[in-house]
């Protein structure tokens, strides 16, 4: 990029003043060249490349300002201004197809709102000649496609030339391509116009994008930024077999040259198409007056997000064709129809930093702090980063230019990094290895591609959800605990860990609002009781992650103590049924951390206790030995007999060391075995083993 060429994308940017009065007259025109500037290589990305560096929302931004001053300065207009194309530029490997009907555009209405259809209906009544007392006009209603339009020439029913729009009158011939899209008829029914060109949207739906973008990244190639930008750049493959193998689609809306006419009104051409064997979208009624309009609107934005395809807004038609030709033409746009638009759910921004919050279960989640910017009708300032690994995937710093998205109703997110607009200033983002709220340690959840904070029971953050589970009905069971106590509680400070529970006095309680003498009585009652519990339940309320209410009995029955678990290390933990490596290291760092212990602590010495669990059957020939299995035996699988040595209590090691007190070995046992020989460890075979296991 020349110095000239960035500059001018820096200072777009730049919060330059937008229709600034006081702009000068030469500020004007270093401006109007930086403006035209940019949207000629946006122009030149969007259309030749198919590939845009910026969303759409930024290059309308900059149109805007570009027309607007053109008519502050007209005599600043330069006349290749990109403000007088109609579309894009014809791609010059292709060869040119002039329309016999021009392909125009219509007027999108800029207001998002019900106003929007208003003001459409207002200038077709106006244009109509229609005063307040006659009847509503008729309007076809349908979806604006987010794709390319096409145009489909037919002759004597046979299909023969397929062309983009281009700039409006002379575009790309495309038949090649477009004959690979299966749902677009080669051949027409009898009874149609010699002539009759289609006219509809080249789309890829969103499965097939997702699809084909898997593809693009297994095979090490750049993934597409948007369906719509993946449909253009098949639609123009040289190779016809390669659009054939990416799905695109077609959708009708209208008609170019057609020899004879087909119907008297839109929807009634419509019909004919879709009975023709084109595919038309069912989404499009015929209603009447501007308030359904306005109700069309509204409605496909609800069901927007579950549509297969991408839409950007919705098309109002003037139904009767007689009326479309009364109203006709306005500079290149027909007077007949409108496209009311929905606001932009992609926008450009920048990352001013990243922040890590702590969410109720520990989770470390990154956040952007973004430059405000107006996206999907609302104004965001931050986007989620779920992860250390979506940062990484994303390559983001901090400080970088990025594109958001916010659709529908889901939470904003930062699609793409605009790393081309970087100054060198940029950061990169490490994830904490202390929680920011509590100051505890944090982990890497790998399965999970989470870090969390170990803080557990102290963390603040954690605080309200580690209460709420540990006076619920599975854990200590504390009646009249519920999370409306327990937000009053910790908003009048009074406690912040469960041992804080059992210091709550009358006074204490009563000072609270809403709270009683009866009340405070039957909640410190229910404190008192709670105090007696078992160890199973008292290890599931803590609410170590990963451990339920399953998995709680099942190490209160191994261990037998709270002691013994707090001291386990991973090879012990591993002996307990259903605990694997990811619960195993999530008790250790838990455990790991002084300040849950601190917390056991003090609940014990408030005096929550419980009796010593019954032990399993003993068997004192296995129970609390440490076998090694190693080699293919005779007759079980290595996981079986683990199974039937763990049931009696036994501990199964993956590796020999003196504390083993089998080695169990079968045939072709490696190097194991010759440690156990070199060790003295006493070596047994499965016949043995199975005469231990029954208690002989
Ligand atoms: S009618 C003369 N109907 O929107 C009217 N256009 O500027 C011609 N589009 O790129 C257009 N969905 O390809 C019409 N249901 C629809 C449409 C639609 C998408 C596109 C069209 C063109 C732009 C119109």
């Amino acid at each position: 990029m020349t110095e000239k060429q960035s500059n001018a994308t820096l200072s777009l940017f730049d919060d330059f003043p937008e229709n600034d009065d006081k702009l000068d007259h030469q500020a004007a025109a270093a401006r109007m060249r930086a403006l035209e500037k940019d949207l000629e290589r946006w122009n030149y990305e969007y259309y030749v490349l198919d590939a845009p560096s910026v969303p759409d929302s930024e290059y309308d931004k900059a149109f805007r300002e570009l027309s607007e001053l053109e008519k502050q300065f007209p005599d600043l207009k330069s006349p290749a201004s990109p403000t007088q194309r109609v579309g894009g530029e014809a791609r010059s490997d292709l060869a040119k197809v002039r329309h016999a009907v021009p392909m125009l555009s219509i007027h999108t209405e800029t207001d998002f709102e019900a106003q929007g259809a208003q003001a459409f209906d207002e200038r077709v009544r106006k244009g109509l000649g229609l005063s307040e007392t006659d009847d509503d006009v008729a309007y076809d209603v349908e979806l604006k496609f987010d794709g390319l339009a096409m145009n489909l020439r037919y002759e004597k029913g046979i299909l023969v030339s397929a062309a983009t729009r281009g700039d409006g009158l002379v575009g790309e011939d495309v038949t090649a391509n477009v004959k690979t899209i299966r749902t677009i008829p080669l051949h027409l029914p009898e009874g149609v116009p010699d002539i009759l060109e289609v006219r509809g949207e080249v789309i890829m739906h969103k499965a097939d994008f997702e699809r084909l973008n898997d593809e693009q990244r297994l095979d090490g190639l750049k993934p597409f930024v948007n369906p719509r930008n993946a449909a253009a750049g098949c639609l123009r493959q040289l190779d016809p077999k390669v659009t054939a193998k990416r799905k695109l689609s077609f959708y009708a809306y209208g008609l170019g040259e057609v020899s004879a006419a087909v119907a008297l009104t839109h929807s009634g051409i419509l019909d004919k198409l879709e009975k023709w064997g084109f595919p038309v979208a069912k989404e499009r009624r015929v209603v009447k007056g501007w308030k359904a309009l306005a109700e069309f609107h509204d409605w496909v934005k609800s069901i927007r997000q579950s549509l297969p395809f991408e839409i950007d807004g919705v098309v109002y038609k003037v139904n009767d064709l007689a009326q479309q030709n009364e109203l006709g033409f306005i500079s290149r746009e027909p007077r007949w129809a409108c496209a009311h638009k929905y606001p932009p759910e992609e926008a450009m921004t920048s990352v001013e930093d990243i922040d890590v919050q702590v969410g109720r279960t520990g989770k470390l989640t990154p956040v952007a702090r973004l430059k405000p910017v107006f996206v999907g009708g609302v104004t965001i300032s931050n986007a989620t980063l779920h992860n250390e690994d979506f940062i990484a995937e994303l390559g983001l710093k901090i400080g970088d230019t990025v594109v958001v998205r916010r659709a529908g109703d889901v939470i904003p997110e930062v699609v793409r990094v605009l790393s081309d607009r970087r100054t060198g200033k940029e950061r990169d983002f490490v994830m904490p290895d202390h929680c920011p709220v509590c100051g505890s340690e944090t982990f890497r959840d790998e399965e999970e591609k989470d870090t969390r904070c170990t803080g557990g029971l102290f963390c603040p953050a954690q605080r309200r959800e580690s209460l709420v589970h540990f006076a619920s009905r599975l854990a200590l069971n504390i009646d009249g605990l519920g999370e409306k106590v327990i937000d009053q509680l910790l908003e009048a400070e009074l406690i912040k860990t469960p041992a804080d529970l059992y210091k709550l006095t009358d006074e204490k309680l009563l000072s609270l609002d809403r709270f009683g003498k009866k009340s405070a009585a039957n909640l410190l009652a229910a404190l008192e009781k709670s105090k007696e519990t078992t160890l199973a339940r008292f290890i599931y309320a803590l609410g170590i992650r990963h451990v339920g209410e399953s998995t709680a009995r099942d190490l209160a029955s191994h261990f037998r103590s709270l002691d013994k678990l707090m001291q386990a290390d991973a090879d012990a933990l591993l002996q307990v049924n259903d605990v694997g490596e990811v619960i195993a290291q999530s008790i250790i760092h838990f455990f790991e951390e002084s300040h849950n212990r601190e917390v056991i602590g003090e609940l014990l010495a408030e005096g929550v206790h419980w009796p010593t669990p019954e032990a399993v059957a003993v068997n004192e020939k296995v129970s609390g030995k440490t076998f090694v299995l190693t080699g293919t035996l005779p007759n079980m699988g290595r996981e079986e007999a683990k199974a039937l040595l763990l049931a009696l209590g036994a501990k199964v090691a993956s590796s020999v060391s003196k504390k083993t007190d089998y080695v169990v070995a079968g045939a072709e046992a490696g190097s194991k075995l010759e440690k156990a020989q070199a060790l003295g460890v006493t070596i047994i075979d499965e016949a043995q083993m199975l005469e231990l296991l029954k208690g002989q």
